[in-house]
């Protein structure tokens, strides 16, 4: 049976990190994190996210602007609020919504970021940075928040054969580099499968740690896992449960009773990769910061 990787409690240790750095920013220099969120539309999920992160930005000592644009703005409406938050000396970091409606030319407004403020790593320059092994940049919230997951579980890639299922821009392409690097903590081979990989079980069973990123309900079963892996769970799907008070359940792209009876390690859904995505946000909000003060 395997053990759980707590992202709720490894979550709190890292916001607890990122608390005593606002605190000792303010003491020392004067200074306060500030991070802006943009929501355009009234996507559901989108705004429960965007709530949580202004959210926890307060909690923390943050300074946090909310922008919530209406779902029928223009380009040049949110390039408008872009182009403010750049040039807002209280905002170190901006973050906007993905994914947007669809009149809006998504990477047109992340060009637009300024790549200082973009904590997201959606920008090509920080992209190129994380690719090229450079520290200056920032790490995309929620591969970084997995690579936290493994080091605080005691859990090191190097040498270890890691498979990735998913090869989207946000999860899958920054995780594969993430887990390649010349770097402590990674050291991994990597192997990325996606929708045109035959049959995909050949490689997922091959994997020491496996990362399931594909957005398609208790996709990995059983019989893909080697016993003893570590098995990551990015997947946040909602499927219809006549049997809770919604009507809906939130499940992984991972079977999990199956799959926890093989494996050494796993994340739960809820309550793994989710709530470090967060985590990761505000640390780079505070690093954001720390840069452009030149600290
Ligand atoms: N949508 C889903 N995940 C993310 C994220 O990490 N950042 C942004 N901006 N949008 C998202």
């Amino acid at each position: 049976m395997a053990n759980i990787i707590d992202g709720k409690k490894i979550a709190e240790q890292v916001h607890a990190e990122t608390a005593l750095e606002v605190a000792s920013l303010a003491r020392n220099h004067n200074i306060q994190p500030g991070l802006a969120v943009v929501l355009v539309g009234e996507d559901p999920a989108s705004a429960v996210y965007v709530n949580m992160k202004s959210k926890k930005s307060l909690e923390l000592g943050i300074y946090s602007d909310k922008r919530v644009l209406d779902k029928n703005s223009t380009q040049d409406q949110v390039l408008a609020v872009v182009h403010e938050l750049n040039n807002d000396p209280r905002i170190h970091g901006i973050l906007v919504q993905s994914p947007p409606p669809p009149q809006i030319d998504e990477t047109a407004i992340v060009m637009a970021i300024r790549p200082e403020k973009d904590v997201d790593c959606f920008h090509p320059v920080n992209v190129g940075k994380m690719l090229n092994g450079e520290t200056d940049g920032f790490y995309p919230c929620t591969p970084h928040g997995i690579m936290v997951l493994l080091e605080k579980s005691g859990i090191d890639p190097a040498g270890k054969h890691a498979v990735i299922i998913g090869r989207s821009n946000i999860v899958g392409k920054p995780m594969m580099a993430l887990l390649v690097q010349k770097a402590k903590g990674a050291n991994a081979t990597v192997t990325v499968c996606h929708s045109r990989t035959p049959n995909i079980a050949e490689y997922t069973r091959q994997a020491d740690i496996l990362i399931a990123a594909i957005g398609k309900p208790e996709f990995v079963t059983a019989d893909m896992v080697k016993q003893g892996a570590v098995v990551i769970d990015v997947g946040i799907n909602r499927v219809a449960d006549k049997n809770a008070p919604k009507g809906h359940k939130l499940v992984g792209d991972v079977k999990y009773a199956e799959v926890a009876e093989k494996a050494s390690w796993i994340t739960p859904v809820p309550g793994g990769v989710g709530p470090m995505t967060i985590a990761m946000l505000m640390h780079n909000a505070v690093k954001a910061c720390k840069m452009q003060n030149g600290l």
